[in-house]
């Protein structure tokens, strides 16, 4: 990661080419447990099914989140301090970036990273009108790799990466552990990461969570085969393949897959892959952290845990990470 040049919106092109996309999918459908990268799942139609997931009574992440935030802003704002610089990795929650606006001392810049273009411009564009002294400057990039920032404006406060929805669960812990060295490096030395992580519980609330009754994460999932059809001329039947998701309480993670229904082969781009009856397609992990566990993982990307902030039921937490003083 590094920043550009001051005042000029950072466009990488699309972020994901189809070109990615073929690959990774190839990628993923050629190995012996089949995969498919979760960060597929939000086309357009993908983007629109997870705003449902998160209206979702089971879905209790974003709900337990936004209170947690609300009740504790005061102090997140004071932490973050005057003239902050807000860098918001995804766009997806306008209601949260609000929130957090709404209480800053005079923010001074707000730049969402997001590789969906329409909602980037959706989100970028409500906010410019909503606070017309923050320069906003939206970053078309995939932040799960190297990206750049804008520079912060002449004058400004402290840069606080704020990442919320615990969408760092979806990384595997290695790749959170360099995401967050990443992440250390550059706001460092004052500033900060404000990031929301879902916390172990019982395995009957979590499998709720993502096997909802009005089967809406089915169809969030079943989307990415309907995508592959639509931008990689594949062949799936979408009535032979069943969402499932499951809590791997060893691993600490739920894990989604896409079942195929019977013996089948399918055909993308060209190639044909072979799917057995009842074989799995893993398209999401999202890892549960405890308290002690997310600290030692913040530790080995070089961040300590500044504050930590829970529900009644410490369902959900938003941690304040730092730089490590000791930090190598
Ligand atoms: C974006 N992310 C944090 C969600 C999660 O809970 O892992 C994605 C999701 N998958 C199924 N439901 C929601």
């Amino acid at each position: 990661m590094s920043f550009s040049g001051a005042g000029e919106s950072v466009w990488a092109g699309p972020a994901l080419s189809t070109e990615c996309f073929r690959r990774d999918v190839l990628a993923g459908l050629s190995k012996r447990k089949k995969t498919l990268p979760c960060k597929y799942l939000y086309d357009e139609s993908g983007a629109r099914l997870f705003e449902e997931i998160c209206e979702l009574e089971e879905y209790y992440l974003t709900r337990t989140e936004l209170g947690v935030l609300e009740r504790n802003i005061a102090q997140i704002a004071g932490l973050l301090g005057p003239r902050a610089n807000l860098v918001e990795l995804g766009s997806g929650n306008c209601l949260k970036t609000c929130l957090l606006l709404d209480h800053l001392d005079q923010p001074a810049s707000y730049s969402p990273v997001d590789v969906a273009h329409p909602q980037l411009l959706d989100c970028s564009d409500r906010l410019s009108r909503a606070y017309p002294g923050l320069a906003v400057e939206p970053v078309c990039a995939d932040y799960t790799h190297s990206f750049s920032i804008p520079a912060p404006p002449a004058g400004s406060g402290r840069t606080t990466f704020f990442f919320p929805g615990s969408t760092l669960g979806n990384f595997e812990p290695e790749d959170a552990v360099s995401f967050l060295r990443r992440i250390a490096r550059l706001c460092s030395p004052a500033g900060g990461l404000l990031v929301g992580i879902d916390l172990k519980k019982s395995p009957q609330i979590l499998n709720a969570a993502y096997n909802d009754a009005q089967n809406v994460t089915a169809q969030f999932n079943l989307n990415l085969l309907a995508r592959i059809n639509r931008e990689l001329q594949g062949g799936f039947d979408l009535e032979q393949f069943q969402h499932r998701a499951i809590y791997n309480a060893s691993a600490g993670r739920i894990e989604m897959h896409l079942i195929s229904c019977r013996k089948q082969t399918v055909a993308v781009d060209g190639h044909r892959f072979a799917f057995t009856k009842g074989e799995s397609t893993v398209t999401e992990h999202s890892y549960k952290y405890t308290m002690n566990e997310f600290r030692r993982l913040a530790a080995r990307g070089g961040l300590e845990v500044a504050n930590c902030w829970t529900d009644e039921r410490s369902w959900f937490s938003v941690q304040y990470l730092v730089p490590r003083k000791d930090r190598t």
